[in-house]
């Protein structure tokens, strides 16, 4: 029975997805649609991606699903209708329509993309049978298929659209979160090399130090990508263009590099008291990693930033070691 009700959501987000694609490039959707253009998008691209616009008046997509001969209380479940004071509306008015396509090709869900000052500016499908954010990575179904052996993360849905626009085909969003370990768990399936590429706002920064951990601990080959100049991958690369982001790429920092520099941000390293300080914090970052010589790698590294013998560093180590932190 859950299979069926399953099936039957695949089936009916499909029919969404195609309804709202219609839209965009109907009479009601003009405005959503310039808006999408003016944001860099090309029509092939809105095209790969199945971009839409869901209308404002609250119940178009109700009406042309229960024409179809679906129940509301069905479409509720799908995450397509609201349901408030007995009444049922669609859940995204006015808004650009990005679907969420999984592994296997199905549409498990959308983001909504308020082209109004709405709040909030996205809206995802709610908690469904098929939708579960935590376990979701957007434009997967494209980066699993890429030639690269690495994925990219980013966090939102134009920064991968931006990016697989120009080129990097290897994109994945995190919608927003911080990364979850069921997302790095489906990462690990695929590939062993991960480069994030978050906001370099301090929510970006943040959910970076989050993410970090949980794909070290998978074993994964990490590196962060900094967006300067408090920029996202969408702004970025529209701005600057896909050469000087590869390089970006190429320059992307390992764990130790990454933290280092955050570390380094709020201390004076000419200092001998920061340097300690900054010593006994990268200290037990590297006292969690396993693999030995990646850890004699990151010593060198730590090392050589803060002006200090190797064997300090090694001392600082041990503390955490013995301590079991
Ligand atoms: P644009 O303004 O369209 O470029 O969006 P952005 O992706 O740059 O926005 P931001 O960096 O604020 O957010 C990154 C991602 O987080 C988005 O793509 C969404 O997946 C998610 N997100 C942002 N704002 C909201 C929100 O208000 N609600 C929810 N549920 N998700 C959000
Ligand atoms: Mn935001
Ligand atoms: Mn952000
Ligand atoms: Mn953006
Ligand atoms: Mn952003």
């Amino acid at each position: 029975r859950k299979k069926k009700l399953i099936d039957e959501i695949y089936k009916v987000n499909k029919l969404a997805a195609m309804y709202f694609y219609n839209k965009l490039f109907s009479e009601e959707g003009r405005q959503a649609l310039a808006y999408i253009k003016k944001r860099g998008l090309t029509e092939s691209t809105i095209k790969k991606f199945g971009l839409g616009y869901s209308p404002s008046q609250g119940d178009s997509l109700l009406k042309f699903l229960k024409e179809k001969g679906y129940s509301e209380d069905f479409l509720v479940k799908a995450g397509l209708l609201s349901k408030k004071n007995n009444s049922y509306y669609d859940r995204f008015r006015n808004r650009i329509m990005f679907p969420i396509i999984d592994v296997k090709g199905n549409v498990i869900g959308f983001g909504g993309r308020s082209i109004a000052d709405t709040l909030p500016k996205y809206l995802n499908t709610p908690e469904t049978e098929v939708f579960k954010k935590r376990k979701t990575l957007f434009a997967i179904n494209f980066a699993k298929k890429s030639q690269q052996d690495k994925f990219i993360i980013v966090e939102g849905y134009m920064d991968a659209i931006s990016l697989y626009q120009a080129g990097i085909d290897y994109v994945v969003a995190s919608l927003g979160t911080a990364l979850t370990l069921d997302q790095a768990k489906l990462i690990k399936k695929y590939k062993k090399n991960v480069i994030i590429a978050y906001d370099s706002d301090e929510a970006g920064i943040n959910a970076t130090l989050r993410g970090l951990d949980i794909l070290d601990e998978l074993n994964l080959n990490i590196k962060v990508l900094s967006i300067p100049q408090g920029k996202d991958p969408d702004e970025f690369i529209k701005k600057e263009g896909v050469e000087v982001f590869t390089q970006l790429i190429e320059k992307a920092d390992s764990l130790i590099e990454y933290k280092s520099k955050i570390y380094k941000k709020n201390l004076n390293m000419d200092s001998p008291q920061d340097r300690i300080l900054y010593i006994k914090k990268i200290a037990r970052d590297i006292a969690k990693i396993s693999d030995e010589v990646k850890k004699e790698v990151y010593i060198s590294v730590a090392a050589k930033i803060a002006q200090i013998p190797e064997d300090a560093v090694r001392t600082e180590i041990s503390r955490f070691v013995n301590s079991k932190i």
